[in-house]
């Protein structure tokens, strides 16, 4: 339900600018809440962002959260780090500092105006995992000096922090450990496996694949893991997670390129690449705790989701 003008809440969205974020930021605003969004345009872009421009209620700051920020809000969510392998590997040193010297800014910023605040953590914390499928006790196996290591352990040190600032400091955190997501707003050119599987298809490319695809991934669309983000947000006082918000369904990377071939009728062929260091083989998460304490689970279909995501990228490439 919409909030009224009085209930109206001021959130700030750290990556705002970014994909996960922006559609978080439409949702909020659709809600009736203010949002102030707080992001350096490294890998966001105001195009995501440009049609809430001249919105009442949405307000845009540029600023690199590895600084501290002083402004007043009622909640914050801190979705602000590269999330893709070939952004975040550009300045591993910048990936670690965003994800610890900005989560140690913004927890800052949360217990001095004391108000909740959700980190947006990774299945990466589970690393190359040897438990399938993920649940959260799970402590992953993470190599702590690989080319994913900026990104990974980056990730479980704010992790770390989120926990030591509520147990220190009585900061009400919410943290989300979110699986492969996809959608419209992706950055094209990022790498990741749905935005380089339908670019490619839609430019009539080979299809890369590393190794033998047969490494499965599960994958969620947008709007499904910003309804789970929002519900943990708002979840009972005392439930911090980390909870696993992402889709159980499995497919393998293979079925994934064959699916996008049939759906953007692309005469593309798939060419087999070697693996990347440390890409893990398997990752689905186990959704029990969201189920149980969010009453949370994906609705929407890979074929569905697909779709819109095709649309999305066969516009911006006219
Ligand atoms: N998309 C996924 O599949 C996925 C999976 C797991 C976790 N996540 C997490 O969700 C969050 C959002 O991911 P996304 O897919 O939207 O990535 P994205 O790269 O599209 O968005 C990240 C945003 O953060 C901004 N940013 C980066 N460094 C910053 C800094 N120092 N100060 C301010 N802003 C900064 C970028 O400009 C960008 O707008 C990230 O924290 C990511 O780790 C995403």
């Amino acid at each position: 339900m919409a909030r009224d003008y009085f209930s109206a809440r001021r959130v700030l969205v750290t990556g705002g600018a970014g994909f996960v974020g922006s559609h978080l930021i439409d949702r909020l605003i659709e809600a009736g809440d203010e949002v102030l969004c707080v992001d350096n345009l490294f890998t966001g872009s105001k195009a995501n962002i440009a049609h809430l421009h001249d919105h009442p209620r949405f307000e845009f700051m540029r600023h690199d959260i590895c600084f501290p920020l002083f402004v007043e809000v009622d909640a914050i969510y801190n979705l602000a780090c590269p999330a893709s392998p070939i952004h975040y590997q550009h300045d591993p040193v910048q990936t670690t500092k965003v994800s610890v010297v900005g989560a140690i800014n913004m927890l800052g910023l949360a217990k001095r105006i004391k108000v909740p605040i959700l980190q947006a953590s990774t299945s990466e914390v589970y690393g190359d995992p040897t438990q399938h499928p993920q649940t959260e006790p799970y402590w992953g196996n993470v190599n702590p000096i690989g080319l994913r290591s900026c990104y990974d352990e980056g990730k479980r040190c704010a992790e770390t922090l989120f926990f030591d600032y509520h147990r220190q400091n009585g900061v009400k955190i919410k943290v989300a450990r979110i699986f492969n997501t996809y959608g419209p707003r992706m950055h094209p050119s990022d790498g990741r496996v749905v935005s380089n599987f339908i670019m490619q298809a839609l430019r009539g490319e080979d299809i890369t694949i590393y190794g033998d695809g047969s490494q499965t991934r599960s994958f969620c669309y947008v709007d499904d893991l910003v309804e789970g983000l929002m519900r943990l947000m708002d979840s009972r006082d005392g439930f911090t997670g980390p909870v696993n918000i992402g889709n159980p369904v499995e497919f393998t990377i293979k079925q994934l390129a064959e699916q996008v071939i049939e759906m953007t009728g692309s005469r593309s062929t798939l060419v087999q690449h070697p693996l990347p260091s440390d890409d893990p083989t398997q990752r689905r998460p186990d959704i029990s705790l969201a189920k149980k304490e969010l009453d949370w689970e994906p609705t929407i279909e890979l074929r569905a989701g697909l779709e819109k995501t095709i649309a999305y990228f066969r516009q911006i490439s006219k």
